[in-house]
């Protein structure tokens, strides 16, 4: 399974390996990998996408390119799953909710609610990103 992100300070890419250890732990493979590293084509075919960004500008994804690679995927979303993750700093959560809506106007199916964490993993939230990736392995 990939799981695709964008992260500045780190945060998020924490939570990307935390997924992963939770797939491995079900057996699956992980890919992990930053968004400057793929593009469409390497995920068009496939079933489902794993993928984090932080909450940036003012509760909008990174623009320069996250933002960018999520609109590639407009004509690519019907009967594929999306798992969503990111972390925040001050805000609700408005940037993952926008995201999710976004997602399924294109035509993705979220089976399971997104998993947000504020700034880095610690405790209770890196379990929370390990039991995600443990889901997300069954589906
Ligand atoms: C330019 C910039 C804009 C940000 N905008 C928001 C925001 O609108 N809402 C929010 O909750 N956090 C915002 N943050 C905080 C980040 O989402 C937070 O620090 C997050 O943990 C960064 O994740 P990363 O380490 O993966 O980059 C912003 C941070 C930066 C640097």
């Amino acid at each position: 399974m990939k799981i695709i992100y964008w992260s500045g300070t780190g945060n998020t890419e924490a939570m990307a390996n935390l997924i992963a250890k939770g797939v491995l732990n079900s057996g699956k493979e992980a890919e992990v990998l930053s968004v400057d590293k793929v593009n469409i084509d390497d995920v068009k075919n496939e079933n489902i996408l794993i993928l984090g960004c932080p909450s940036m500008g003012a509760e909008m994804l990174e623009e320069s390119e996250f933002e960018p690679f999520i609109q590639g995927l407009e004509h690519f979303g019907q009967g594929k799953k999306a798992l969503l993750f990111g972390s925040y700093g001050w805000g609700d959560g408005e940037w993952m909710r926008n995201w999710e809506e976004q997602m399924k106007l294109y035509g993705f199916e979220i089976p399971i609610e997104p998993v947000i964490v504020n700034e880095m993993p610690e405790g209770d939230d890196k379990q929370l990103c390990i039991r995600y990736g443990e889901q997300i392995a069954k589906l």
